[in-house]
C-alpha cells in the first residue's frame, strides 16, 4: 500500500532534490551546447552547400573540423558541472572552435562576395529559423544532413 499523499510528497522531494542540483554552470552548459549545436547545424544546412557549389575547395574548407567539434561538444555535454573535468572540457572545446571562429575573417567575406544582398538576407532568415529544428544535444555520429534526430543522454 502506498498512499497518494506519500507519492505526491515523494515527487515534491524529487523536485527539491533536482532544484538543489541545478547550478548556474549547468544552465550555461546547456545554453552553450544548444547554441553550438544550432550553429553547426545551420552552417551545415545553409552555408556549406554554397561553399561546395561555388568554390573549388569549398568542401574541404567546411568539413575539416566538423567531427572534432561534434566529439568535443559531446564530451562537454556529458560532463557534469561538478566534475573536475568540466572546465578543462569547455576549454578543450573552445580551443577547437578557435580556428572555426577565426574563419569569419576570410570565409565570411568570401561568402558575402558570392551572394547578392537578397541571397544573403534570405540565408540569414533561414539560418535563424533552424533554431526550431536542431537537436538539443550533439553526437559524434549525428547525421551530417537532415533528418536530425535527438540523441538521448
Ligand atoms: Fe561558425
Amino acid at each position: 500500500m502506498h498512499a497518494i499523499s506519500d507519492t505526491i510528497k515523494e515527487d515534491h522531494r524529487e523536485l527539491e532534490a533536482c532544484y538543489e542540483k541545478i547550478d548556474e554552470k549547468a544552465i550555461w552548459q546547456n545554453q552553450f551546447a544548444w547554441e553550438l549545436a544550432h550553429h553547426l547545424c545551420a552552417e551545415e544546412l545553409f552555408i556549406h552547400p554554397v561553399f561546395e557549389k561555388r568554390l573549388h575547395n569549398g568542401k574541404e574548407i567546411e568539413h575539416k573540423d566538423r567531427g572534432e567539434h561534434q566529439t568535443k561538444l559531446k564530451k562537454f555535454q556529458d560532463t557534469r558541472s561538478s566534475n573536475p573535468s568540466f572546465i578543462p572540457a569547455i576549454h578543450d572545446l573552445m580551443k577547437v572552435l578557435g580556428p572555426h571562429i577565426e574563419e569569419e575573417n576570410f570565409a565570411l567575406p568570401a561568402l558575402e562576395q558570392m551572394l547578392s544582398p537578397q541571397e544573403s538576407d534570405s540565408m540569414s532568415h533561414s539560418f535563424a529559423r533552424t533554431k526550431i529544428l536542431v537537436p538539443s544535444r550533439s553526437h559524434p555520429s549525428a547525421p551530417n544532413n537532415l533528418p536530425l534526430i535527438h540523441q538521448p543522454r
